[in-house]
């Protein structure tokens, strides 16, 4: 894991857990319709998890859990094994990892508007990463472990 976040990103991660569970899908059905101006990354996606509104559920879901745990990553364990399971199955590989963050940091600024400052997006935004080096750790083991290659 080569990222870290500080004390002060996880403390304003965690302070804005009430906004992510009050307008959580809101911020991820946007991200999602910025994510999908990409053809080549749409297409990676299932569209009928899309249509029933789950995938966006289950983003808002992981970010909230996220948020209110931001300061015991431990507790997320199991939640990172499932992503990286599922993300290894539709192929994801590191380099998909900026268009998502290109995608998720807009979109709270969308949704939340004056509510988030630069401070909160830029606590976001290491999380972000934080969080998605975890994932990419977790889904090289099992690429390597299934002998499958990311490519
Ligand atoms: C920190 C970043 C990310 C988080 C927190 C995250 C979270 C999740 C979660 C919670 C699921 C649902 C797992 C389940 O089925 O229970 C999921 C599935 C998925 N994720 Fe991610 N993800 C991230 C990055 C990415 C990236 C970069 C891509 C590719 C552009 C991606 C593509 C997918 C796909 C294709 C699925 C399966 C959805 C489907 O059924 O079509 N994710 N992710």
């Amino acid at each position: 894991m080569t990222r870290t976040m500080s004390p002060e990103t996880m403390a304003i991660v965690k302070s804005t857990a009430p906004a992510i569970q009050q307008h959580g899908v809101a911020i991820t059905t946007r991200m999602y319709e910025r994510l999908f101006v990409d053809p080549d990354i749409k297409a990676l996606f299932d569209q009928s998890a899309q249509m029933s509104g789950e995938q966006p559920k289950r983003l808002a879901a992981a970010i909230l859990a996220f948020a209110q745990n931001a300061d015991k990553v431990d507790a997320l364990k199991p939640a990172i094994a499932r992503m990286a399971a599922r993300h290894v199955e539709r192929r994801i590989k590191p380099e998909h990892y900026p268009a998502v963050a290109d995608a998720l940091l807009p979109a709270i600024k969308d949704v939340l508007g004056d509510g988030v400052n630069e401070a909160v997006l830029a606590a976001w935004g290491e999380a972000y990463w934080f969080l998605a080096d975890v994932l990419i750790g977790e889904e090289a083991v099992l690429y390597e472990e299934r002998s499958l290659s990311p490519a």
